[in-house]
C-alpha cells in the first residue's frame, strides 16, 4: 500500500539550550556556553500512518537539536553516549576498525565545516562507549554558515548517521544583517535524507548478497525524509523565504527543483554566503553539501507547489493568500570576497581518487591515493600555507571529497584519459577547463569529484595544527578506506 502524502507538518528541529557555562579553553577570562547532548535511542514518527521508527540519535530527535552560534562565540559540547549495548544494523566485521576485538557500539562525534582543534573534532578513532562521552571546544572563529554534527566512528560511521545520529549548528554574523534575508519563521533548516523503510516504519540497512559480505558500495533509500518526516507539507505565506539545506544522505546525490519549474535563488554554498545569488531552476547536492536557498512565493498566493528531487517528492509547500508583513527581496550583491590566486600556492599535491579491485575484478571498497587509512601519515600541509589538491578520479563514480579543519574554493575541473593516466602516471587532458558554476563559486568544504575528471582546488591551511582526517562523503565508501588522515605542521 501507498501512504498518502502531505499529511504531516515539517517540523522544524528544536535549538538546543545550553545547561551552563564553562571556561573557554583559548581564553581563562571567558565563561563560554556548556551544551549536553546524548547520543540515545528514540522512537521517531516520520509519517502519520507509520508506527514510530526506532533510531538512534543525538539528543533524542531526529534530525538533532539545532545548535545556534555567533561567530567567535565559543562553546563546549558534551557528547554523552547512553546508546544501549548492542547495534541494531548489520555490522560488517571485516573492515578496518570494526572488527570483533573492539566494542560493537562505539560514537564520535564530528562537526562538519567547523574550524576545530584537532583533540575536538572527533577523530574517527576517538570514539567512546556507552557509559563515557566527548568533550569538544568548538570556537566558530571562522564564517557565519550552516555546518552539520555527524557521527564519525571508524568503521561504522555509514551505520551510525544512517541510524540518525546527526543535526544542523548554524554560526551566525551579525555583519549578514544588511542583506535583511528572511528570518525567524522565515528562515527553515532543512535537513534531506533518504533512507530504506519497511513497511512497519523500521529503518533497513542492506546487506551485500552479490559477495557474501556485509558491506555494500551504495545505499539508496525507498523514502526521502525532510527534517525526519516522510511526505510533509509546510504552510509558507506569499513572500520570499530562506531555506537553509543540507544533504545527510549515505549516498544519494539530490537534484532539488520546484515541480512548478518556477525559480529559485542559492545565496551560500558550504561556508557561507556567495559573491551574489545565483538564479537557478535545480540544484545539485552530494552528500555533505550545503546550499542557502531563497524562494520567493509571492507570485503563488493560494498554490500548492512540490518541492521535488527528480522524480521523488519531498515535501509539499502550501502557499497561503496574504503575507502577514513585507514580502523581502533577493539581494543584488552579497559579501565581497577574492578569489584565491593560483599563484599563492606552495604545494599542488596530485591525489587519485581510486576503486580497490582484487584478483577477479571485484570491488574491494574505495581508496583515495590508493593508500589505506593505517599506513603513515603522507599529506603534511604546513599551518597558514596554501596548497591546490588535484583529485583525480579513476572511478566510475561521483565523489564527495570533504576536507576537515579547512575551506577551500573550487578552481577548475577537467576531463581526462583515465586509461592514459593508469598506463603512462601522466594526465592526458580530453576536454576544456571547465570553471565552478555559480552557485559553487563560495567557499565550500565538500566538492563533487565526477568521473574522469580532474578536479582541482586551492585549499589555506588555516586554523590549527594536528591531525585531521579527508575522505569521500559517501559513507559506505568512506568506512571501506576511502578516507585518510593528514596533518597540519607548525612552519
Ligand atoms: Cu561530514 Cu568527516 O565529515
Ligand atoms: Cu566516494
Amino acid at each position: 500500500s501507498t501512504l498518502k502524502a502531505f499529511v504531516d507538518p515539517l517540523p522544524v528541529p528544536a535549538v538546543a539550550k545550553a545547561v551552563g557555562v564553562r571556561q573557554n579553553p583559548e581564553d581563562s577570562k571567558e565563561q563560554i556556553p556548556f551544551y549536553h547532548v546524548a547520543m540515545r535511542e528514540a522512537m521517531v514518527k516520520v509519517h502519520r500512518d507509520l508506527p514510530p521508527t526506532k533510531m538512534w540519535t543525538l539528543g533524542g530527535s531526529f534530525p538533532g537539536p539545532t545548535i545556534e552560534t555567533q561567530i567567535a562565540k565559543g562553546m563546549i559540547v558534551e557528547w554523552m553516549n547512553e546508546l544501549p549495548a548492542k547495534h541494531f544494523l548489520p555490522i560488517d566485521h571485516s573492515l578496518h576498525g570494526a572488527g570483533k576485538d573492539v566494542p560493537e557500539v562505539r560514537g564520535v562525534v564530528h562537526l562538519h565545516g567547523g574550524r576545530t582543534p584537532p583533540e575536538s573534532d572527533g577523530y574517527p578513532e576517538e570514539w567512546v562507549v556507552p557509559g563515557k562521552s566527548q568533550t569538544c571546544f568548538y570556537p566558530s572563529s571562522q564564517h557565519a554558515a550552516l555546518l552539520f554534527y555527524h557521527d564519525h566512528t571508524m568503521g561504522i560511521n555509514r551505520l551510525n548517521t544512517y541510524a540518525g545520529m546527526m543535526g544542523m549548528f548554524i554560526i551566525r554574523d551579525p555583519r549578514e544583517d544588511v542583506y535583511a534575508l528572511p528570518s525567524g519563521k522565515y528562515e527553515i533548516p532543512l535537513l534531506i535524507c533518504d533512507r530504506m523503510l519497511k513497511t512497519d516504519g523500521q529503518l533497513e540497512y542492506p546487506v551485500s548478497e552479490k559477495t557474501g559480505e556485509v558491506w555494500v558500495p551504495e545505499v539508496f533509500g525507498n523514502a526521502i525524509l525532510a527534517n525526519g518526516k516522510l511526505l510533509p507539507y509546510c504552510e509558507v505565506e506569499p513572500r520570499l523565504y530562506r531555506f537553509r539545506v543540507m544533504n545527510g544522505s549515505n549516498g544519494r546525490f539530490f537534484r532539488f527543483s520546484l515541480e512548478s519549474g518556477a525559480e529559485f535563488y542559492q545565496v551560500g554554498s558550504d561556508q557561507g554566503l556567495l559573491v551574489a545569488p545565483a538564479k537557478l531552476k535545480r540544484v545539485t547536492m552530494a552528500p555533505g553539501e550545503r546550499a542557502d536557498l531563497l524562494i520567493d512565493f509571492s507570485s503563488m498566493a493560494g498554490q500548492r507547489v512540490n518541492f521535488v528531487s527528480d522524480s521523488f517528492s519531498i515535501l509539499q509547500f502550501r502557499v497561503g493568500k496574504t503575507a502577514a508583513g513585507e514580502r523581502g527581496v533577493v539581494p543584488e550583491k552579497l559579501h565581497e570576497f577574492e578569489r584565491i590566486a593560483e599563484s599563492s600556492a606552495v604545494k599542488t599535491r596530485q591525489l587519485t581518487l581510486d576503486e580497490n579491485m582484487d584478483d577477479i575484478q571485484r570491488s574491494m571498497g574505495m581508496l583515495l591515493n590508493k593508500t589505506p587509512w593505517h599506513a603513515p601519515i603522507t599529506e603534511k600541509p604546513v599551518l597558514d600555507s596554501t596548497e591546490i589538491w588535484e583529485l583525480v578520479n579513476l572511478t566510475d563514480d561521483s565523489h564527495p571529497i570533504h576536507l576537515h579543519l579547512v575551506r577551500f574554493q573550487i578552481l577548475d575541473r577537467r576531463r581526462f584519459e583515465a586509461f592514459h593516466f593508469q598506463d603512462k602516471g601522466e594526465l592526458w587532458f580530453t576536454g576544456p577547463v571547465v570553471k565552478p558554476d555559480a552557485n559553487e563559486m563560495g567557499w565550500k568544504d565538500t566538492v563533487r569529484c565526477d568521473p574522469n575528471m580532474v578536479t582541482r582546488i586551492i585549499v589555506p591551511f588555516n586554523g590549527y595544527a594536528g591531525r585531521y582526517v579527508w575522505h569521500c562523503h559517501v559513507l559506505e565508501h568512506e568506512d571501506n578506506e576511502m578516507m585518510r588522515p593528514f596533518e597540519v605542521v607548525k612552519g
